[in-house]
């Protein structure tokens, strides 16, 4: 049970364990909530009524293939619960996600929802968030003002960069599902999430950044031993 593929796989089949009959569900982006959408299908197939946001594009086009009824918040704007995935989950369950680059819908979806449960492999967990570099969605206009304004405040927050536009693999700026642009920051260690949360939106040209403080309800964390619950249910 070490294949990394078995273990998020493991995570997602525990977090279905929590989906019920008629729920409205979030569904997260990721290759850790792609198993879920998977098997959360082969359920529908069987079927379970719920009904899905889904917090990407790509979500979308999976949640569409496999016949997942979906909605949208504006149709459906309170939902009962959102399964997600995370780059980085700290002892007191606050993370980073984007590294996928759909944290703006994923931060809106889960804003949304009653309960959000976070699945991942035990290598995501740190004791301090900051080793994987965090995510900030940026709108194009004026990017270059908008990046020194950004480094200021990570530098006071302890965070020395660098802060990379984040690019795809073929060398083009990468473009989120929303038109903006990401920018990466190194912090290594991330010692206020929370106060870097708060001040990183106080930069205009700032749309999110992938800092989750609060909004896990609770993380499936996968490991050789089997798939855990961390926090309270
Ligand atoms: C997508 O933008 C991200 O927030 C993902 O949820 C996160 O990067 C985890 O992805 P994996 O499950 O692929 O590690």
């Amino acid at each position: 049970m070490s294949d990394p593929e078995a273990l998020k796989r493991d995570a997602a089949a525990k977090a279905l364990s929590f989906v019920e009959d008629g729920m409205r569900l979030g569904l997260g982006t990721g290759s850790t909530a792609k198993h879920f959408v998977d098997l959360l299908a082969e359920r529908v197939a069987g079927g379970l009524k719920v009904v899905g946001v889904p917090t990407s594009e790509v979500t979308r086009r999976q949640a569409e293939s496999l016949r997942v009824p979906l909605t949208t918040l504006d149709e459906t704007p309170e939902l009962d619960l959102t399964v997600d995935g995370a780059d980085e989950i700290d002892p007191q369950l606050n993370l980073i996600k984007g590294g996928g680059g759909a944290l703006l819908r994923e931060k809106i979806v889960a804003a949304a929802s009653r309960r959000m449960i976070v699945i991942a492999d035990a290598s995501k967990q740190v004791q301090t968030l900051g080793r994987f570099a965090l995510p900030i969605e940026v709108n194009g206009f004026g990017l270059e003002a908008t990046k020194r304004a950004i480094a200021r405040v990570l530098a006071e927050a302890g965070c020395p960069g660098p802060l990379n536009l984040r690019k795809t693999s073929d060398g083009h700026v990468f473009v989120t599902d929303g038109g903006h642009m990401i920018l990466d920051a190194a912090c290594d260690r991330i010692p206020d999430p929370a106060g870097l949360a708060s001040r990183l939106h106080t930069v205009p040209g700032v749309v999110e950044h992938g800092l989750f403080i609060g909004l896990a309800s609770f993380a499936i964390i996968a490991s050789p031993g089997g798939a855990e619950v961390v926090g309270r249910v």
